[in-house]
């Protein structure tokens, strides 16, 4: 069974909920505390053992690319000026034998354009899917578990977790049957449903490993919710033909793509920070409503 080298990172959407702060700068870029959330994902990625990284770019996009690059004239500064510890906080981003591939979407056709466009560099081999607004906080990285269950069982798979009812337009929303040992095999994946026509509760959060046979369905899939090439309406034709698994993933996920959950990830990762954590948590509990 082949090993998962590379990780999708579909990084082109615009970030209108975030605007004005997006406007010059990706949504990827909004810190947590003191690192971006593609940086989060990179290292989620990494821990999971991958090789090669694939940004699936758009306008506006560069300062990701900078990010993720070598900044020769910082680490001289940081050098001279004795920093040693920032100096390897900038220069361990990427490790070396990791490769960083960057894709442009020329149109915005949808996530499933934009997985179908990274096709060329990902080649006939199973691969990640991760979107970075969707940040989890985990003891094992959640595309780790997820690595480890498609090493088990050798296909496709997708995170899930329970939503609200009334949320289930915001989600892939899965019906599932147990297999063996309690795994679940997905028998239905709809995309944004409406509450009363969602066969579950289960919604797809942005965690995929998936076999090569989704680009056959990808390059064949018209346009769906929202008039885009939707990777879920891929993934639903995907079920005819081989086993596709929903994972219920430890950890706690934060969705960094709505103004709450991103401020609810950066009080509780600020809460958790090894330096600023305990001044942070005194902070908040003498915290009154300010004026
Ligand atoms: C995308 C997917 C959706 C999935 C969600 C997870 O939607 O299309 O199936 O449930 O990510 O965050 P988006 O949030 O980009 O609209």
């Amino acid at each position: 069974m082949s090993t998962i080298r590379s990780v999708v990172f579909p990084v082109a959407g615009r970030g209108t909920r975030f605007l004005p702060a997006t406007k010059a700068s990706p949504k990827e870029m909004l810190p947590i505390v003191d690192k971006p959330l593609i940086q989060y994902a990179v290292e989620e990625a990494l821990a999971a053992g991958v090789q090669k990284l694939v940004f699936v770019t758009g306008s506006s996009k560069r300062a990701i690319e900078d990010h993720f690059d070598t900044d020769v004239e910082l680490e001289r500064a940081l050098s001279k000026a004795g920093e040693h510890g920032l100096l390897a906080v900038v220069r361990d981003i990427v490790p070396s034998g990791v490769n960083c591939i960057y894709i442009r979407q020329g149109v915005p056709l949808g996530l499933g354009h934009a997985v179908l466009c990274a096709r060329p560099v990902v080649g006939d081999e199973p691969f990640f899917v991760h979107l970075a607004d969707d940040l989890i906080y985990s003891e094992i990285s959640c595309l780790k578990q997820m690595k480890d269950h498609f090493g088990r069982h050798g296909c496709s798979v997708l995170g899930v977790e329970t939503v609200p009812k009334d949320q289930t337009e915001s989600y892939g929303i899965v019906a599932v049957e147990s297999v063996a040992d309690g795994v679940q095999r997905i028998t239905k994946i709809i995309e944004k449903p409406k509450p009363e026509d969602a066969p579950s509760t289960l919604g797809v959060v942005g965690r995929y490993v998936l076999t090569p046979g989704i680009f056959e369905k990808l390059e064949s899939t018209g346009r769906g919710a929202g008039n885009e090439i939707q990777l879920t309406d891929a993934i639903a034709r995907l079920i005819a033909d081989e086993p596709v698994h929903a994972l219920p993933f430890e950890g706690i996920r934060y969705d960094c793509g709505s103004k709450l959950g991103y401020l609810r990830a950066t009080v509780e990762y600020g809460m958790r920070h090894p330096e600023l954590g305990g001044d942070f948590r005194d902070y908040l509990k003498n915290l009154e409503m300010p004026p």
